[in-house]
């Protein structure tokens, strides 16, 4: 049975998600993740765009053990160049250059002829072979190009060294049928051996149906993030994908590598470093996607899980959580949970984890695993901190004005000082929030602002998300705070963004 290439772009295309932006050792968790599931082909940014992007996929290349390791390129000798440095430490390095065909992009964004696109992606993939054994070729927006002029690019860039071509339907526009058409004309234009890819955006709801018909046309290798994050409305997802190619093997006839079991850690893993929650009614991975409602669902299930089930939350790697994990838990029952998880314990400090379990056991009955993974994720993840919350007292009720005292402790040029202030505000978040921001002496456009119980219960644990801009035409900056006290959890979350921001910028200033 033919393989099925699955090549995931969750730290590439996923990580252009409005607010989604990681910083290295976040990126580096989320790939070795991807490793440990056997995902073929790891793409792990977009060296050229910034330091932190070249960073973050060199340090994914020296730490990846199976999976490729890919760099996006424009079709530019310098980008080629900056791609090939960072890619090139990797067991398997992969330069994917990419070059905008369709007519509105010929014309409004590049200001080139048909001509000069033709020969700049010969020259750039002929380039770009001369450095690296496999060069993938991408045909931006694809499915709006005239299909003859897509066909006389492919093959020229086959032809000067590419081995995959990527057809991407860049801003989620083509239908099943239509997209069925031009992956059979790609395939039966270009030489046997070259792979073809697609990638698709879901504009319109179609990205995952459409990978699938593509494979049915042909396609070889399909494009998908996990949770299906991405530019925009996203990319197909990685688990829709994978899922559907297992359950209906007996149609698409095709395997896939995946260790299907390590889906639902990686997709909690991405949720949590990419600030982007995953709907309830996500296919595979959301909440309720193996929950039953009705009567008779229930009924049935009682009986026979197959009646209304197609595949079990274990196949995904969803545990049942049979063991309860409280403040009476040793450090024994800690690390077999998260093995059970999928987290590599070697990597975890677990007496500081236990420290701040059992802070949190004495809040709680019950931690559950949400709730354990958010601490590893503090741990692993931690952000070098310019701001860091020493102490917050907040005063708010009827007929009071809302006020906060914050004391942060400021590590700046290898010194660290504490400073106070003080505020009042609409709310008592608010009045954190203007705290904080006398005391870094500015304040963000509070974007975003989300909160959701970690786990079941009135004790559960508190997430907040926030997104923060410099003005409204900037990025947003997420950043995440979990407490049993949601005010704290707010604040933690604001100064967790603003250390981020901070740390993006330098890293732009210095390219
Ligand atoms: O959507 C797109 O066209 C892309 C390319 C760079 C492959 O992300
Ligand atoms: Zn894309």
């Amino acid at each position: 049975m033919e393989e099925i290439i699955i090549f995931d772009t969750t730290l590439r295309d996923g990580e252009q998600s409005p607010g989604a932006s990681m910083n290295i050792a976040e990126k580096i968790q989320i790939a070795r993740q991807l490793d440990r599931m056997k995902v073929d082909i790891i793409e792990a940014g977009f060296p050229i765009a910034s330091i932190g992007d070249f960073e973050a996929v060199r340090a994914v290349a020296g730490e990846v053990k199976h999976s490729a390791v890919c760099g996006l390129a424009r079709a530019r000798k310098k980008d080629i160049e900056r791609c090939w440095e960072a890619v090139k430490g990797a067991r398997k390095p992969v330069i994917h250059i990419f070059m905008a065909t369709s007519p509105i992009h010929r014309e409004a964004k590049l200001k080139k002829s048909k001509e000069e696109v033709l020969k700049e992606t010969v020259k750039a993939v002929k380039f770009a072979s001369s450095l690296c054994n496999t060069v993938e070729f991408s045909a931006e927006d694809a499915t709006r190009t005239e299909i003859d002029f897509l066909k006389e690019v492919v093959v020229a860039a086959a032809g000067a060294g590419a081995k995959t071509i990527n057809i991407p339907d860049t801003v989620g526009y083509t239908m099943p049928s239509e997209f069925k058409n031009i992956i059979r004309e790609v395939v039966d234009v270009l030489p046997r051996d070259i792979i073809v890819s697609v990638h698709c955006h879901n504009d319109l709801g179609m990205a995952s149906v459409n990978s699938l018909i593509a494979i049915q046309a042909g396609a070889l290798q399909v494009e998908c993030t996990v949770n299906g994050i991405g530019e925009r409305a996203g990319n197909a997802s990685m688990e829709e994908i994978v899922m559907s190619l297992t359950i209906r093997k007996d149609i698409f006839k095709r395997r896939v590598n995946i260790d299907t079991t390590k889906i639902y850690p990686a997709s909690s893993l991405v949720s949590r470093l990419s600030g982007i929650y995953i709907q309830k009614n996500k296919a595979i991975v959301g909440e309720n996607a193996f929950r039953h409602e009705a009567g008779i669902h229930q009924h049935g299930v009682l009986q026979d899980k197959l009646t209304y089930e197609i595949m079990t939350p274990e196949s995904i790697g969803k545990k049942e959580e049979a063991l309860v994990l409280g403040k009476h838990s040793g450090k024994h029952a800690i690390i077999q949970r998260l093995k059970d998880l999928g987290i590599d314990t070697r990597k975890v400090k677990i007496d500081n984890l236990f420290v701040s379990f059992k802070e949190l056991a004495d809040k709680k009955k019950e931690v559950y695993d949400d709730e354990l993974l958010t601490l590893v994720n503090e741990q692993l993840g931690k952000l070098k901190k310019i701001y860091e919350i020493d102490y917050i007292h907040t005063v708010s009720g009827t007929n009071t004005v809302p006020s906060a005292t914050v004391r942060l402790k400021i590590n700046k040029k290898g010194k660290s000082e504490m400073k106070e202030e003080a505020s009042i505000g609409d709310g008592p978040v608010d009045a954190s929030y203007q705290a904080i921001g006398k005391l870094i002496g500015r304040v963000f456009i509070l974007a975003d602002y989300r909160i959701k119980a970690i786990s079941k219960g009135g004790d559960s644990m508190g997430e907040v998300t926030v997104g923060i801009k410099e003005d409204d035409s900037s990025a947003e900056i997420h950043g995440r705070g979990a407490s049993t006290d949601i005010i704290e959890a707010s604040a933690m979350a604001y100064v967790e963004a603003v250390n981020r921001l901070m740390i993006l910028k330098q890293q732009r200033e210095q390219v």
